[in-house]
Order: structure tokens, then sequence, then C-alpha cells
């Protein structure tokens, strides 16, 4: 069995952070999201992957690199544009060979693995397996119907009247007779060839295609409200870990990691909070959820249910929570008078400002 990871794509949702960077590797407690999906293959004992890679390819193969920090062999195979996932399997046919494979999209995230999955999978051996959660609102996924039998008849799209509340989730199980329906289908509304019109075209023709509803937790990190609480979800599951400095002057509360090299002076961390390395919290309050990267300087402000990329810094600002702030950004009081804001932002930031 070989895995098929899917990191090309846009990432429009969370620009301006993936105008140049890949969204699958916007860190959540400090790892890449991507990190958590090849994690999971590999304790489902899954060692061959194909990583779709299209823009960021670079950034990508420098990140994961052969794929031997994982226990994984990694091999790239670039997607010229994002034609749409059944598409990513089209160019992945010689890799994939006849081995049946899990297709994992590089910015989802599951919290419980999948390895019961790929285990079920490789006892019953139906021709494909998809997995499918409740969501209050599936405008925005693959949607399913289902039988009174719980067997899947119907698969939709983005649909704008969903028949139901459950959602594709982004992890799919195939043998190789997924590859005649992706060569089947045409292109959707939006230009793409979607999987999902590929595993409908398999229901038509009779074969067996089965699902698991999954309970546990799974999201979707394509936008930012998305990110933060999968950010809050990791990190309520961290041990409290000390191996930077922390002066007398400072507190730290509960579960906070203070990474070896991070200093925390004169302030108050309430965890669950990640401090990365090289980072100093000065003179400030973190509060709870929040993470911040490598190299931060966070000084005369307070900090909430954030995520903050590294090499940024934060100084003298007051209070900032529910923020989604990139890499290499300043962010501090505007000097004299009159008194304005004063804002160099790029393309598509979203800036909120207390008045
Ligand atoms: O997250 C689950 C949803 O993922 C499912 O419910 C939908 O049925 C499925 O179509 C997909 O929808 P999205 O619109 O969220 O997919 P997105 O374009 O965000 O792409 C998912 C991942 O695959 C992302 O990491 C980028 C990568 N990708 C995407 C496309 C279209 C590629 O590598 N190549 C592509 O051509």
């Amino acid at each position: 069995m070989k895995a098929l990871v899917l990191s090309g794509g846009a990432g429009t949702r969370l620009r301006p952070i993936t105008h140049t960077s890949a969204k699958q590797l916007v860190p959540v407690a400090n790892k890449a999201v991507l990190f958590y999906g090849l994690e999971s293959i590999a304790a489902a004992g899954v060692t061959e992957v194909g990583m779709i890679v299209g823009d960021t390819a670079d950034e990508i193969r420098e990140a994961v690199g052969d794929g031997s920090r994982f226990g994984l062999r990694v091999t790239y195979i670039p997607q010229e544009r994002p034609l749409g996932l059944a598409h990513a399997v089209i160019v992945a046919r010689d890799f994939l060979g006849d081995d049946d494979f899990v297709m994992y999209l590089g910015d989802n995230f599951i919290v419980g693995g999948i390895t019961d999955l790929v285990d079920e999978f490789r006892r019953t051996r139906p021709d494909a397996q998809i997995l499918l959660t409740r969501v209050p609102d599936p405008r925005a996924f693959g949607v399913a119907e289902l039988d009174s039998a719980g067997q899947v008849v119907g698969l939709e799209e983005k649909p704008r009247e969903p028949k139901s509340d459950l959602a594709l989730v982004g992890v799919y199980l195939f043998t190789p007779a997924v590859h005649e329906a992706v060569r089947a289908v045409r292109p959707s509304f939006r230009g793409e060839l979607e999987i999902t019109h590929a595993i409908q075209w398999l229901i038509d023709a009779g074969a067996d295609v089965r699902s698991t509803i999954i309970k546990g937790y799974w999201k979707d990190t394509g936008n930012v409200v998305d990110m933060l609480e999968v950010n809050r979800t990791v990190l309520e599951g961290l041990e409290r870990r000390i191996d930077g400095e922390v002066d007398d002057a400072s507190e730290t509360v509960g579960r906070v990691i203070v990474e070896a090299g991070a200093r925390v002076v004169n302030s108050r961390v309430v965890g669950p909070v990640v401090i990365g390395a090289g980072t100093e919290v000065r003179d400030s309050y973190v509060g709870p959820f929040t993470s911040v990267a490598e190299n931060c300087r966070i000084t005369d402000s307070e900090l909430e249910f954030s995520i903050v990329l590294r090499d940024s810094s934060i100084d003298g600002v007051g209070r900032i929570e529910n923020s989604l702030i990139g890499r290499h950004v300043e962010v501090t009081p505007a000097p004299g008078v009159p008194s304005a804001h004063r804002l160099v932002l790029g393309d598509h930031s979203k800036v909120q400002i207390h008045t």
C-alpha cells in the first residue's frame, strides 16, 4: 500500500499568509499541518509516499526532504497546475502503479490518525473507502448521501443545497479501480477534475464504495478560523515543558512549553501555550491557545488565542486576540502625532482595528 499526499494547490482562503508559502506548512502548535498527516501515514505502516507539489514545490521539498525523518520514502510528483484532486491521481499514475493507496489532503487535520481506517481497508478491501463527518454547514465540502442501510448513494461537490450534513473528509482509500474513474470525469463548475465525481462514477459503475463516519476531530485548515481552532485542539493535548529560560519575575501557568533557547522575562504566560526556540517574551502576557513560533519578540503586549509565525515582532501594542500573524511581521505603535493607524499591509490582508 502507498500514500498519495496532496500538497499543491493555491490556498486562496489563507491569504496573505499563503501568497508566497504553502498552506500545508502553516504551523499548528509550531509544527506544520502537513507533518501531522505524514506522521499518521507512517503510524499506519505505509512508507512509500508520493507527494503532489505545485507552485510551492521548493518549500515543501525543503521542509519534508526525502521523508526519512518521518520514517517515509517520499517521491515528489509535480502537478503543473492545481487542476483538481482527480487530476492529481492521474499525474501520480506511474508512481502508484497497481497498488492500493491512501490519498491524504495535505491541509487536512485528523486527530487520532488513520491507522484503524487503513487496517480496516486492508482487511475488507472494498473498491474504495471514504471518510465522512457531520458538519454544521456542509456547503464548503464534498457531501455524501447515504441510504437507510448506510450505503453511499450519491456524492456532490460543494452543493448549494446539501442533501445531508455528512462532509467528505480529505482522506480516501482506493484500489486501482479508481484509475479508470479519474479518467472518466469531466471538469466541474470550478474547472477541476473532482475526486468526488470520480467516486460517484465508481458508485454508478456498481463498485463497492464504503464509508466510515468519523466522530473524532477533523478540520480542513483552509481558513484562519479553522486554523486557530486546530491550534487550540492540539495545544490542549500538550504536556508542560520548560526547556528555555523563565526569570523570577515571570509566571508560567499550566500547560506551557518554553522551547530551549526561548526566554520569558517579567511576563505572565497562561497555557496552553507554546513559545518557540529563540523567541523572547518580555513585559507581556501570553494567554491560552497561543503558539508563538521561533525567533519572535513579544514585548510590552498581550496576546491570546493566536498563532504567530517565525521571525515576527509585536511591541507595545496592547492586546491582540484571534489573530494569525505571518513571518517577518512587525507590529508596533505609530510614532508621534496625529494619533492615527499606520499600516503597510500585503495584498488580501485583513486587519480589524479597535476604535
Ligand atoms: O477538506 C475536505 C474537502 O477537500 C472535501 O470535502 C472536498 O470534497 C474536496 O474536494 C476538498 O475540497 P477543497 O476545496 O477544500 O480542496 P482544496 O482545493 O483545498 O485542496 C485540498 C488539498 O489538495 C490542498 O492541500 C491542496 C491540494 N491540491 C488541490 C488541488 C485542487 C493539489 O495538490 N492539487 C490540486 O489540483
